[in-house]
């Protein structure tokens, strides 16, 4: 985790001045619920104790500027003319945000912001979604504007469909802004409703990087999604008052299969299965049933290789290798997909031998380095330090 005092001193040989705040937002990693938020059904997340870190303080004029540590660059714009940038890919999350609050006729002055993360970037754990809530709020508080947890991930979200082009759903810039220690949230995409469910204390959330990134994420995404809203249409011809997948059980599916094509059937039935999974798995937590969790969680794998197909080769390689370390109660694809990380649930005393057992074996089996992090559930954003 960057040091608090190490951001302040940085942002003062950056820009010359003190910093009049520091906030933190945090990434995410999914328990189960994958490519159901986009069809407003439930996802089981949990806030993840990695963050961006965004030290700002307001400018008396109306241009912004932003330095990135990570990417060791800076930008500047415009309050009155926000346009997408080439040369700085990272700053269109933090371009979107701004031009976001200024469309809801939010009262913004310019600032100076200093961007750090230890969010790894590409492993499907949010890190845009972080960089983007981190953001919004550090403005937020520099501004004072009242926004509530919701509208701020609302506008997070605003801001990666229509200014970074990524049509995600509303689950990592949740997490982002409503994560709670110590707990998992089931959260319901249609009304944004939540449930929080505690992670039981004997058991650990492991995160696994493949170290695998696809470079056609975000088209290859925007296409799943746009399978499922081609089901719904076509479902709709007998099931009119459908809006979204969340809509159709199992069963419906199953008898209305000769509406879709072989493809969008089967993008579909993940839809349809992995909401009824992620439910079901959310009461098992609940109740401490840890291996009917553990199964849904392989279910869920099975499902997003198969039907969804966003999972490759590398990712299906650390799901098998996990599900036979002792200790593992499920593993699976997280996020995304086509890359990225694995997660599993694994029993606290066997979690040392389990992230060096599946670290070694990866590497004998891919050649590729895989990063192993074991996650603490953590609360959303929040102010780090103020002067
Ligand atoms: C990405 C998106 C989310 C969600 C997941 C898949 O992380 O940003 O909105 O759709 O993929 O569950």
């Amino acid at each position: 985790m960057p040091e608090i005092s190490d951001l302040r001193d940085a942002f003062a040989r950056r820009f010359g001045i003190h910093p009049r705040l520091i906030v933190r937002a945090p990434g995410r990693v999914n328990l189960i619920g994958e490519h159901t938020d986009y069809n407003e059904g439930f996802v089981l997340p949990i806030a993840i104790d990695r963050a961006t870190f965004v030290a700002a303080r307001a400018r008396p004029d109306r241009t912004v500027r932003v330095h990135s540590g990570q990417f060791d660059a800076e930008d500047s714009f415009s309050l009155d003319a926000i346009e997408r940038s080439t040369e700085h890919p990272w700053s269109n999350y933090v371009r979107g945000v701004v031009k976001g609050l200024l469309a809801r006729d939010l009262p913004i002055v310019g600032a100076d912001l200093l961007i750090e993360s230890d969010v790894p970037l590409g492993a499907g754990l949010s890190s845009s979604a972080s960089l983007e809530v981190a953001v919004g709020y550090a403005l937020q508080l520099l501004n004072n504007i009242n926004l509530l947890g919701e509208e701020l991930a609302l506008l997070a979200q605003g801001a990666e469909n229509s200014f970074v082009g990524m049509q995600c759903g509303i689950m990592d810039q949740f997490m982002a802004a409503l994560g709670r220690a110590g707990h998992a949230l089931l959260l319901d995409c249609r009304d944004l409703s939540y449930t929080p469910i505690p992670i039981p204390p004997d058991v650990r959330v492991v995160v696994c990087d493949s170290g695998v990134r696809h470079s056609l994420v975000g088209s290859e995404y925007n296409d799943r999604r746009a399978a499922c809203q081609e089901a719904v249409r076509l479902l709709k011809v007998r099931m009119p008052r459908i809006t979204a997948l969340r809509d159709v059980s199992p069963e419906q599916l199953q008898a209305n299969a000769d509406l879709l094509s072989p493809e969008v059937l089967r993008r579909a039935r993940h839809v349809v299965s992995e909401i009824w999974r992620t439910q079901t798995a959310a009461a098992a937590l609940q109740s401490g049933d840890l291996a009917r969790f553990g199964a849904l969680m392989r279910q869920s794998h099975e499902s997003l290789r198969d039907d969804y197909e966003v999972s490759v080769p590398e990712i299906d390689t650390l799901v098998e290798l996990a599900l036979h370390l002792p200790g593992c109660y499920g593993s699976r694809i997280t996020g995304g997909g086509f890359g990225g990380s694995t997660v599993s649930m694994v029993r606290i005393g066997a979690v040392d031998e389990f992230t060096a057992a599946l670290a070694e074996q990866y590497r004998a089996r891919t050649g590729l380095e895989p990063r192993v992090l074991v996650c603490t559930p953590s609360e959303g954003v929040s102010r780090a330090a103020a002067y």
